[in-house]
């Protein structure tokens, strides 16, 4: 499929495991700033040196960076994209929208108790980035990723004090763009609360309407 899709939503909302699934079945290829900036943190390169202690505090990561990051991701792309986690501010919105044409935001909407119940019962795989939840989506074993066996680590930015920071960021420089891109007509509210599958029924509705 050839569109190309902008998750947005607040930490937790279920954006990278809704991601990986449309991905999955739609054949889109996956872009996470999330999972590209830990993967850089865990590799001590330049980037991740930069990033870690934004992240670890809950803040952004400076937009120059993050947007050299998507520029460089999206040359060798083919097909349509899905963008999880970007953009997070105007400018990076800004910038997206110089190199490709989004088709779709999907704007997940949860309740605030329930954002910090997934994301403190969250866990995530160390080699694939996979994503669990203790008790909604639990590995078959404890620990250890279902599809590759990795090792299942708690975020060190999924305590209660980070999450609230995340969320204050989110509110201050993400929210609005909800409006950026509800001007460009490609905007759809989507109800993020309910099983993971209820929640990917209702985001490919909103695929096959875009
Ligand atoms: P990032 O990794 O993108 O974190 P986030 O946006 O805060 O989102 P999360 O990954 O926490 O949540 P999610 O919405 O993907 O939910 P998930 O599917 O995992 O970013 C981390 C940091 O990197 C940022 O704070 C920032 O510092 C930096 N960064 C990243 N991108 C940046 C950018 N563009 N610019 C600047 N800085 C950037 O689900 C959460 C949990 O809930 C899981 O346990 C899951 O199993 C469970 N779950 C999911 N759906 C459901 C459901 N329907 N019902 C029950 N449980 C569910």
């Amino acid at each position: 499929m050839d569109l190309n899709i902008v998750l947005l939503g607040p930490p937790g909302s279920g954006k990278g495991t809704q991601t990986e699934r449309l991905a999955a079945e739609f054949g889109f290829t996956k872009i996470s700033t999330g999972d590209l900036l830990r993967e850089a943190v865990r590799n001590g390169t330049d980037l991740g040196t930069k990033a870690k202690g934004y992240m670890d505090a809950g803040k952004l990561v400076p937009d120059a960076l993050v947007i050299g990051l998507i520029k460089e991701k999206l040359k060798g792309s083919k097909g349509g994209v899905i963008l999880d986690g970007f953009p997070r501010s105007l400018e990076q919105a800004k910038a997206l929208d110089e190199v490709l044409k989004v088709g779709l935001a999907v704007d997940l909407k949860v309740d605030q108790e329930a954002l910090i119940k997934r994301l403190t019962e969250r866990r995530s795989c160390r080699k694939c980035n996979a994503v669990y939840h203790l008790e909604f989506n639990p590995p078959r074993k404890e620990g250890v990723c279902d599809k590759c066996g990795g090792e299942l680590y708690q975020r060190s930015d999924d305590t209660e004090k980070v999450v609230r920071e995340r969320f204050a960021t989110y509110t201050e420089r993400t929210a609005p763009l909800t409006e950026f891109y509800r001007r460009k007509g490609v905007l759809r509210s989507v109800d993020g609360m309910g099983s993971i599958d209820d929640v990917y029924k209702r985001i490919v509705a909103a695929i096959k309407a875009a």
